[in-house]
């Protein structure tokens, strides 16, 4: 992602801030690997949000424009769950593990600029909870009627789903599975933790006998 066209790819619009950002931290601590940074920044961002405890293991290399991947490897939010068993299968996620996933939608919010879509999809996006499933379930959901990308919107128009999150309730295997973390803050907090631990580390080579740390947040 630090080369074009990778870095430029739709599906990684807006990750040049987050990037950009984390560019004084490996000015600092240059014997650290891009890869190893980004992930570590995203393990210290899901607790520092009061998400779930993340295992962290080091051992990314960081590789050189020649290893871009080509496009359309990444979701598309457009798209319906035909898509998204597409993209994770290959990856070796199943139903549930696409479902907790797209429980990180809790955090953050899409920007014009960016994606091309508009808004929050909770109340709270600097808390990781599960509302994102109880709004996805309980919320009436309408298209918003904008000269944007069509998306969805809540009674308070403060909200939004893209439709790849709204797909997930209209999908008869995923839909008991948003039903499962809307009922149950600790089930998704656990599965959570453990796919994104699997996102994190895929294709990893790591070294024989590497720690695993895990790291307090502040405000523990
Ligand atoms: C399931 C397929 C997914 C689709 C279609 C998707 C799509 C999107 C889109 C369109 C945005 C808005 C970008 C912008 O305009 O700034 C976004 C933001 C975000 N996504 Fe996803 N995403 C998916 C999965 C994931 C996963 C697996 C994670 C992490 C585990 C994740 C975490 C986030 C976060 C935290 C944001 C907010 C970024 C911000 O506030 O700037 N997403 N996603």
């Amino acid at each position: 992602m630090r080369f074009s066209p990778e870095g430029s790819h739709g599906a990684n619009a807006g990750l040049k801030h987050a990037r950009d950002f984390l560019e004084p931290v490996k000015a600092k601590f240059p014997w650290i690997t891009y890869s190893d940074l980004w992930i570590l920044a995203g393990v210290c961002a899901i607790q520092e949000m009061q998400g779930p405890t993340i295992p962290y293991r080091p051992g990314r290399t960081d590789k050189d424009a020649a290893a871009c991947t080509p496009d359309g490897r990444l979701p598309d939010a457009a798209q319906g769950t035909k898509h998204l068993r597409d993209i994770f299968y290959r990856m070796g996620f199943n139903d549930q593990e696409i479902v907790a996933l797209s429980g990180a939608h809790a955090l953050g919010r899409c920007h014009t600029d960016r994606s091309g879509f508009d808004g929050p999809w909770t109340f709270s996006p600097t808390v990781l909870t599960n509302d994102y499933y109880t709004l996805l379930l309980n919320e009436k959901w309408h298209i918003r009627k904008w000269d944007g990308p069509q998306q969805f919107q809540d009674k308070t128009k403060g909200l939004m789903m893209l439709p790849a999150d709204y797909a997930l309730i209209q999908d008869k295997a995923m839909r008991p599975w948003v039903e499962k973390y809307a009922k149950d803050n600790d089930l998704f907090f656990k599965d959570f933790a453990s796919v994104v631990t699997r996102l994190f580390e895929l294709g990893v080579p790591f070294k024989p006998d590497t720690e695993t740390m895990t790291f307090k947040p502040t405000n523990a």
